[in-house]
């Protein structure tokens, strides 16, 4: 049987005794179908929304990834939903949002499949055995009513042939990675997800040094060779990751022995697929 999100639901997982909301989770819109769940937050606190309204949608015509990426995001297979922000912190902060929902998100996977291990792929794709099972794309609005839209797509459901042929092998579901063949409460693993993310939006303006060092613990990147191509003047550029910056950005080593910090960007693991 294929489960339906609803926001009634998702409310009162979220909120059971009904008098506490979710700092993050204030009001939550379950579409059946749209564009891209960051566009509707986008146009939300364009039009004036406070922080605090998560857009789930079932299934999207114009998901977007990383880099104007296409993201495939199949009917009820998933969790494609987006968080509408207004960090109060300095804008020239605001880059500590990918650090944060990295951290988030792979505890969330973790609370919803115990016993698996979430990494991070720096800088903010999420990996189950090896394999990418949640990407994040955060879009941001600095002009005087700023804000930040968190969009998050998990696969939850997904078999092997659900995924598109050039992911085939990159790619996994939670349900694929718990090893069990039945499937996956995506509306338990959307409650974990928000509720972690919540626990430690607060720690961006006041402990972001023990999300750095999470996110670094969850590196699978430190200490391998990885490359980034088309990096700034540089054509591409290769060394051995060596950890996260205070900002966290990442550091590496490159082939002449001199340290480089990346702030954004793509990086691949040398030998890898
Ligand atoms: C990536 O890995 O490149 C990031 C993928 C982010 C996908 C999510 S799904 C919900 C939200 N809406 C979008 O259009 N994209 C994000």
């Amino acid at each position: 049987m294929t489960d339906r999100l609803s926001a009634e639901e998702l409310a009162a997982m979220l909120d059971p005794c009904g008098n506490e909301p979710l700092r993050l989770a204030r009001k939550i819109l379950v579409l059946a179908e749209t564009g891209s769940t960051n566009d509707v937050a986008a146009q939300m606190a364009r039009s004036g929304e406070a922080e605090g309204v998560v857009v789930f949608a079932e299934s999207q015509t114009a998901g977007r990834g990383r880099l104007g990426r296409h993201w495939e995001s199949a009917l009820h297979k998933g969790l494609w939903f987006s968080m509408l922000l207004r960090p109060g912190l300095a804008f020239s902060n605001w880059s500590r949002l990918t650090t944060w929902v990295a951290v988030g998100v792979a505890r969330g996977l973790e609370e919803a499949l115990p016993g698996c291990r979430a990494s991070v792929k720096w800088p903010n794709d999420i990996y189950l055995n090896d394999r990418k099972a949640a990407g994040i794309l955060i879009e941001c609005s600095t002009d005087a009513n700023g804000f930040a839209v968190a969009g998050i797509g998990v696969n939850v459901n997904h078999s092997r042939e659900d995924f598109p042929e050039e992911l085939i092998t990159r790619a996994t579901s939670l349900r694929e990675a718990s090893a069990k063949s039945e499937e996956v409460d995506r509306q338990k693993v959307a409650v974990a997800l928000l509720r972690q993310l919540d626990r430690l939006y607060c720690g961006l303006a006041e402990d972001f040094p023990a999300l750095v060092a999470e996110a670094e613990a969850r590196s699978i990147l430190i200490g391998r060779q990885i490359e980034m191509r088309g990096a700034a003047g540089t054509g591409t550029l290769r060394g051995i990751a060596e950890g996260l910056e205070p900002d966290g950005s990442l550091r590496i080593r490159t082939e002449d022995g001199l340290v480089q910090t990346l702030s954004g960007g793509e990086v691949s693991i040398c030998g890898w697929w």
